[in-house]
């Protein structure tokens, strides 16, 4: 049975997620109507990894035999002034979600939960990722600068991003 403090940080958490698959599904249609199609695709997958991480936390929440409430997302923005812009956001934005992730890290060790830590676990190395996905983006789009031909070729890389299960749910399948 899982501690109540703890269910309700979970139930927090795949709010949280949620939210992120909605931010990176609107930052998606934001480029696809700018022309950037690559880009849209390399969001469109996040928004993909996001609804997979809130599956990750549901199916652990039921297993434990917790129970999920899922809760209203709030708004997410609609317009980025340019592709660094949002990329800036992504890398604040996955920066909150790994402090997130690091709390409820925390709890499960004050709590003495060692199955939750172990789950948590694989978020903490998922951070990592996602923090340094976006960084590197961001060192590729400083580079650029306002070369049209650099971000056409950027556009073409992040096309072809393809979505793969994240290692809980394939192992899950
Ligand atoms: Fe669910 Fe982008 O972390």
């Amino acid at each position: 049975m899982l501690n109540k403090k703890l269910e309700d940080a979970f139930n927090k958490q795949i709010n949280a997620e949620f939210w992120s698959a909605y931010l990176y599904l609107s930052m998606s249609l934001n480029f696809e109507n700018a022309g950037l199609s690559g880009i849209a695709n390399w969001y469109k997958i996040q928004f993909q990894e996001e609804q997979a991480h809130a599956q990750i936390f549901m199916d652990y929440v039921n297993k434990r035999g917790g129970r999920v409430e899922l809760q209203p997302i709030e708004a997410v923005p609609t317009k980025w002034e340019s592709p660094l812009n949002a990329f800036e956001e992504t890398l604040k934005h996955e920066k909150v979600v790994t402090s997130l992730i690091n709390d409820l890290f925390a709890l499960a060790e004050e709590v003495r939960d060692y199955a939750s830590r172990d789950r948590l676990l694989w978020f903490v190395t998922e951070q990592v990722e996602e923090e340094d996905n976006a960084n590197q983006i961001i060192e590729k789009l400083r580079l650029i600068g306002n070369d049209g031909m650099g971000l056409y070729m950027l556009d073409q890389e992040l096309g072809s991003r393809t979505y793969t299960t994240p290692s809980p749910l394939a192992s899950a399948e």
